[in-house]
């Protein structure tokens, strides 16, 4: 892997952010939005978030991005509202910067950060036909599906408190 510097994501980020995201949507793998203003509101400044983190490589070019937010009322994931931690993870495809440890890289920044928050718990909703998405976040180990939405989603959960018990 390239030199990799993890930090909060900056609205100057927004660019880079919609660029894994149009990468994502042009490669089948994204339904959703990806311009540049979705970047900046729904994560670099979602007044939700805990932290949305960037992977950048030595020439500042953004790899992939995490996005931890607070689950509160209302949020369109249907996460309950005491577990605290939304998790998304984009990495761009389907060059070098897929399967290189990004991602693994991120979710230790996240963990951290989801620690210092005090959330007790994370949940990842993930497409049940993205193999690449649950087969991620079962490696980072934790995670375990606890709901099946009608529409095809899957809802994993990864519980702090638990993993501070030691499990
Ligand atoms: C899923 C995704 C986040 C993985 O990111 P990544 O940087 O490639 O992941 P890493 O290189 O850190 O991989 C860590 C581990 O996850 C697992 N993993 C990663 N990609 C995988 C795949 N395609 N199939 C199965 N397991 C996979 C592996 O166990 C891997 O460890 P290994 O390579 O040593 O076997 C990335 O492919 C992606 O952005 N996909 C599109 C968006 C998405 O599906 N996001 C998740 C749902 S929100």
């Amino acid at each position: 892997m390239t030199a990799l510097t993890l930090r909060p994501a900056k609205p100057a980020d927004a660019a880079g952010i919609s660029g894994v995201l149009t990468a994502l949507v042009t490669a089948g793998k994204r339904t959703k939005s990806a311009d540049e203003t979705f970047a900046l509101t729904h994560y670099v400044e979602d007044p939700e978030r805990l932290q949305c983190t960037v992977a950048v490589d030595a020439d500042g070019t953004v790899l992939g991005f995490q996005s931890l937010k607070r689950a509160t009322p209302g949020n369109v994931y249907g996460t309950p509202i005491g577990w605290g931690g939304i998790i998304g993870t984009h990495i761009h495809p389907p060059d070098a910067a897929r399967r290189g440890g990004v991602g693994k890289a991120l979710w230790a920044e996240s963990l951290r950060v989801a620690g210092t928050a005090g959330v007790p718990s994370i949940e990842a909703l993930i497409g049940a036909s993205n193999l690449e998405g649950i087969g991620y976040y079962e490696a980072m180990g934790g995670f375990r599906t606890y709901r099946l939405e009608p529409g095809g989603g899957v809802g994993k959960r990864f519980d702090l408190a638990f993993r501070h018990r030691g499990g």
